[in-house]
């Protein structure tokens, strides 16, 4: 199921050279999201994936990660609790910091939009280092709530970040179509 979609889905990937710097392979997924046969293509196989693994929620990580995660969430016919960027919430939330290459970053999540009891699938468009989904992943177990998994479109496999989210995935999957 899930093989005959990934053929359709990286031929409506495009890969720009150089960008956002030298010496970096950007992978653009905006040819998929306007090829509407494509995006229901992924937005089905995340959704019954997410549904295979039990999710009660699904978390979209800023920003890509809204991109897809909200029409799965719909499809799969779950509640979407966006995971943003420190700052751009207006309610109390909860907040994990993580590691960049030079520096740190900072998430946050609504403290109501998740409780023990909620099951959650984190969506994200790209798994890289794994730095965000990780800090998603600690955020979502402070809360309370349990991990479902995490589904991504792409895993950039060379950049191990699926062995730095073992620990935080606890057992629970880590799906790259
Ligand atoms: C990208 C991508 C993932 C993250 C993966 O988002 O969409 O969320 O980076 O990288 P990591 O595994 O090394 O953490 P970005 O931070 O560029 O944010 P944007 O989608 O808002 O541009």
């Amino acid at each position: 199921e899930v093989a005959g979609v990934s053929e359709l889905l990286l031929s409506r990937i495009r890969d720009v050279p150089d960008y956002p710097k030298p010496g970096v392979m950007f992978k653009d997924i905006t040819p998929l999201l306007a090829d509407p046969a494509a995006f229901a293509a992924l937005t089905d196989t995340l959704a019954a994936l997410s549904t295979r693994h039990g999710a009660t929620k699904i978390v979209g990580l800023e920003a890509r990660g809204f991109i897809l995660g909200a029409p799965v969430a719909l499809r799969a016919g779950l509640g979407f609790i966006p995971v943003r960027k420190a700052g751009k919430l207006p309610g109390a939330t909860l907040r994990q910091s993580y590691d960049l290459e030079y520096g740190s970053a900072e998430i946050e999540v609504h403290a109501e939009d998740l409780a023990a009891g909620d099951r959650v699938m984190v969506i994200d468009d790209v798994l890289a280092t794994g730095g965000t989904a990780g800090a998603s992943l600690d955020l979502i177990r402070r809360s309370g709530a349990e991990v479902a998994g995490v589904a991504v479109l792409m895993e950039l496999g060379f950049l191990g970040g699926r062995r730095k989210l073992e620990q935080a995935l606890d057992g629970a999957p880590l799906e790259a179509l």
